[in-house]
């Protein structure tokens, strides 16, 4: 979809599994995910998409395709866990601007399931990610309650908050805004479950022009979007360049040089 007007946000009602009956730990874990209005039940609900509270973490569930898949993160173990292991200068940091002695601040706008973000903070950039569906955004919450809670460092440069990011852009003076919109779903790589399930959740890249008009017109001092490799840019001004990495690219939109200014922007507005 192109243009047109941000979609609003509200909160998320449905339903939750909850086979080990553990509600105290659960009601704890929920005072990080507030928007999600969830009714918990014992039997596994019928609904085409519902929350399981596995006892330690929040997933997605499914009663359409494979019943025992769940989506949710999970930044101590798996494939997300051994990226932020390696600690490279992946084609993304790069794309950011990261140099020696210079990690800038992210504005992640489209923070999804946390991957981008938690790489961003891992090489210690001060990120803000805003996430604008309620369930990934809960399950983002989860993730990094978890991370926390394990004492992982690299969480404390790390803020995620459930927002459209088009309201909170335009406040941005210095730092890097990031974009990763959902990809069309036409694509011919297959996605993984998790985007696949993203987009039945009607999760969408509605409004990924306006978004990127809104940082553009931000005092960001660089915009960066993540794109499909041959995919074109998005609507707009032409990017300056591109970095590309194996299957995506990075459009680069430079507004001026980086500097200080833009490592201590955000770091100090989110974590003084
Ligand atoms: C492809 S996913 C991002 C994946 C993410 N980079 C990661 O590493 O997991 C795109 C996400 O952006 C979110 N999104 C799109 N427009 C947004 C907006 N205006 N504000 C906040 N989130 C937005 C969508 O809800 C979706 O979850």
């Amino acid at each position: 979809m192109r243009g047109g007007m941000s979609p609003a946000i509200s909160p998320w009602s449905g339903s939750g599994f909850d086979p080990t009956g553990q509600c105290r730990s659960r009601d704890a874990a929920a005072e990080y995910w507030p928007w999600l209005n969830v009714s918990w039940h014992s039997e596994k609900p019928a609904d085409a998409f519902f929350l399981e509270w596995t006892g330690e973490a929040l997933v997605l569930r499914s009663n359409q395709g494979d019943a025992r898949s769940t989506v949710g993160v999970d930044f101590l173990a798996g494939a997300q866990a051994r990226r932020l292991k390696a600690v490279t200068g992946e084609a993304l940091t790069r794309a950011i601007g990261c140099q020696k002695g210079l990690r800038p601040s992210v504005f992640d706008s489209t923070a999804g399931l946390g991957s981008d973000c938690s790489v961003l903070a891992n090489v210690g950039c001060a990120v803000w990610a805003c996430e604008r569906h309620p369930v990934v955004a809960g399950l983002l919450a989860d993730g990094v309650r978890r991370a926390r809670d394990s004492g992982a460092t690299w969480v404390q440069h790390l803020r995620c908050d459930w927002a459209d990011s088009v309201e909170k852009v335009a406040n941005l003076d210095h730092g890097v805004v990031y974009l990763d919109p959902m990809f069309p779903k036409e694509r011919k790589a297959q996605p993984t479950l998790a985007m696949q399930w993203l987009h039945a959740l009607d999760n969408t890249d509605a409004g990924a022009e306006q978004l990127l008009a809104a940082a553009l017109a931000s005092n960001a001092s660089r915009v960066v979007v993540k794109r499909p490799l041959k995919a074109p840019p998005l609507a707009g001004p032409a990017p300056a360049s591109e970095i590309r990495a194996k299957t995506v690219r990075f459009d680069l939109y430079p507004r001026r040089k980086l500097s200080i200014d833009d490592v201590d922007s955000l770091r100090e507005a989110l974590f003084s």
